[in-house]
């Protein structure tokens, strides 16, 4: 158990309920069993998504803690809850691509999965009402979302976060598309790493099989979806060291 109280609802997302608690500092996160898509427009319920979605992430934020990457990350409570630093989020989602998926293989018509040398960052700016566009460093600055330093610091971040997450996925017989994360700034002012790192934020496919093991499943109706996640869940148990 825990010596924190939920207290107020925050915010409700889609896919995560963020509460206050006694500590102004700390947030109580609830993982919904609710998977979205296209920005909410395709939306289901899904019994064991937030269980295993809070695990996953409680896992890598761990991991990537003892691996040097500051994180929001304190504690999972039980089953679908944890608890994190309260941070302001930067309105930037902060994109790592190893191989060719999703927008960018719409967007240049290129071979899907084919692989990069070196990986490709973007940036998109977080607004439901915009459909999250696509924004670059002197956009985002020019709008005050982060400054330049804090552009630079998330790029590098993130490209750490990169390079751990691929040797995990690896020992899982797993190839890391692309990921998608948040950062935001603490009580200290320092910019660390927020939201979750999970099947829903990554792009995963078996490097045997080629088939995904994240969020696509349920974009492109391949099969079930909670599955898929604890099969994730499963190897990311047997990696010895995380
Ligand atoms: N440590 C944190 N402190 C404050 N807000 C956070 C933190 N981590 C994540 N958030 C925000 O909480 C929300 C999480 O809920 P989620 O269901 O993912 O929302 P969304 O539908 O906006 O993606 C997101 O808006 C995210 O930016
Ligand atoms: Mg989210």
């Amino acid at each position: 158990m825990t010596e924190y109280q939920k207290k107020d609802l925050l915010y409700k997302g889609k896919a995560k309920e963020m509460f206050t608690t006694n500590d102004p500092d700390v947030i109580w996160v609830h993982y919904m069993d609710q998977v979205t898509a296209f920005n909410g427009k395709k939306k289901v319920q899904m019994s064991g998504k937030g269980q295993t979605n809070c695990k996953i992430s409680s896992l890598i934020f761990q991991d990537l803690a003892n691996h040097g990457i500051t994180n929001h990350f304190i504690k999972q409570i039980d089953s679908n809850n944890m608890l994190v630093k309260r941070v302001k989020i930067i309105e930037l989602e902060t994109v790592v691509r190893n191989f060719a998926s999703g927008s960018f293989e719409k967007k240049f018509a290129c071979e899907h999965l084919m692989k990069f040398e070196k990986p490709v960052q973007e940036f998109w700016f977080k607004s439901d009402e915009l459909n999250d566009p696509f924004i670059n460093d002197s956009q985002a600055i020019a709008l005050k979302v982060a400054n330049e330093d804090q552009m630079n610091q998330m790029r590098a971040i993130a490209l750490k976060v990169n390079d751990r997450l691929k040797e995990i996925f690896s020992e899982m017989n797993i190839d890391l598309v692309d990921f998608k994360v948040e950062f935001g700034i603490d009580s200290d002012n320092q910019l660390i790493l927020a939201d979750e790192i999970s099947p829903d934020s990554c792009r995963l496919v078996d490097k045997t099989t080629r088939k995904s093991l994240d969020k696509d499943v349920f974009r492109k109706g391949l099969g079930e979806l909670v599955p898929v996640y604890e099969e994730i869940l499963k190897r990311l148990e047997n990696v010895e060291e995380v």
